[in-house]
């Protein structure tokens, strides 16, 4: 591990929300020609969560808010200690202003700048790369970092293919500086994409190039559209290199590793990930099956989870390992 920095960062608070809609599989099968046992064989989903509309308390940024106070209780933090807000999504409240300049308001977090980060599903990653990077400069001390989405705003409920896939829901971290020297810190990230394959996952229609029109809506132009076989297959290899870069960066082996998180699309991407790491399916996290994919949200609100249970232990070590849309892609490694 080479020393880059007089500082580094550490994960101090967690905490999560999901709305309280529970839908099913079998709920799903009467909206689109499908079945509980496809989609469980095939994904490893047995229901997910589902903001409801117009519900000011299930908004991205107002789950944000509760899952961000459960963080910085969980770190003995206020909203006034925060210095910067990092938000990771890509179904923000609004398009403009961004998602976290609402959570700001809604914490009172009045010391706290703020910035949106989208890269869909490997957001949280990229946000928590970027909040460590200011916490490594000198910069800031204290980020609250949220990975939350409402896809269900965006799936196109008649789409067999995609709508089984997605949930809702919200996760936050506190990260605060700490010595270099400190064990328990945030060690590496490594961030990636590969452009060529912006079609796979994609909403082709509701940004400047191609605005919302009645045709749009017409065709659900705007919702998520997926190659799912195609990615499927990419994220397989990829989530095994990016873990292994991560652990090889800082001169681990793969039996160091306490639990490995990756990113909650698919049980079987997740499953033949751990087999090509050759790492025991008993020490990776997943929660899939109650939450379905919720994009920026899967890691933080997993990690949530596991440390509220206390599977998580201090002096762990993680590996958390993400890709999404873009396609984007990216590891981080840290000890608890
Ligand atoms: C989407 C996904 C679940 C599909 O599973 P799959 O095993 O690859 O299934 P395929 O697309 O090969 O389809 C197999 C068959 O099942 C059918 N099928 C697809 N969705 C179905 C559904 N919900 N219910 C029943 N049958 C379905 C297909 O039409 C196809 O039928 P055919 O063989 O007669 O053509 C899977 O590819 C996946 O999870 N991909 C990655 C997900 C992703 O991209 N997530 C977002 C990125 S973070």
């Amino acid at each position: 591990m080479k020393k880059t920095s007089l500082y580094s960062s550490r994960i101090t608070g967690t905490g999560s929300v999901f709305p309280k809609k529970i839908m099913s599989n079998d709920e799903i099968s009467k909206l689109v020609d499908t079945n509980n046992e496809w989609i469980l064989e095939r994904t490893g989903i047995r229901e997910r969560r589902i903001a409801a509309p117009g519900d000011p308390h299930e908004t991205n940024s107002a789950m944000s808010a509760r899952a961000s106070l459960m963080a910085l209780d969980m770190a003995g933090k206020t909203a006034a200690d925060v210095d910067l807000i990092v938000y990771a999504t890509c179904t923000p409240d609004t398009l403009v202003p961004s998602a976290s300049s609402y959570l700001q308001h809604l914490l009172g977090a009045k010391n706290a700048g703020v910035m949106d980060v989208n890269a869909a599903c490997s957001g949280f990653l990229y946000a928590l790369t970027t909040a460590d990077m200011f916490v490594r400069a000198g910069q800031k001390k204290c980020v609250l970092v949220i990975g939350a989405e409402v896809l269900s705003s965006y799936v196109n409920w008649q789409d067999r293919g995609s709508c089984i896939l997605f949930g809702d829901g919200a996760g936050a971290v506190v990260i605060e500086r700490t010595d270099y020297e400190n064990p328990s810190r945030i060690y590496s990230s490594h961030l990636g994409a590969d452009g060529q394959f912006t079609d796979l996952i994609i909403c082709p229609a509701g940004g400047s190039k191609q605005p919302v029109t009645a045709e749009v809506i017409e065709s659900a132009g705007h919702k998520i559209t997926l190659k799912g076989r195609e990615v499927f297959k990419v994220a397989v290899k990829t989530l095994a290199d990016y873990a292994t870069e991560a652990l090889d960066s800082n001169g681990f082996k793969i039996s160091d590793l306490d639990w490995f998180i990756p990113h909650q699309a698919n049980l079987r991407i997740i499953e033949a990930v751990a087999n090509r790491l050759d790492f025991p399916m008993s020490k990776t996290l997943v929660n899939i099956e109650r939450y379905g994919n919720t994009s920026a949200a899967t890691i933080p609100t997993m990690l949530d989870e596991a440390v509220r249970d206390g599977r998580i232990k201090k002096g762990h070590l993680l590996v958390m390992d993400v890709f999404g849309a873009g396609l984007t892609y990216g590891s981080v490694c840290l000890r608890w």
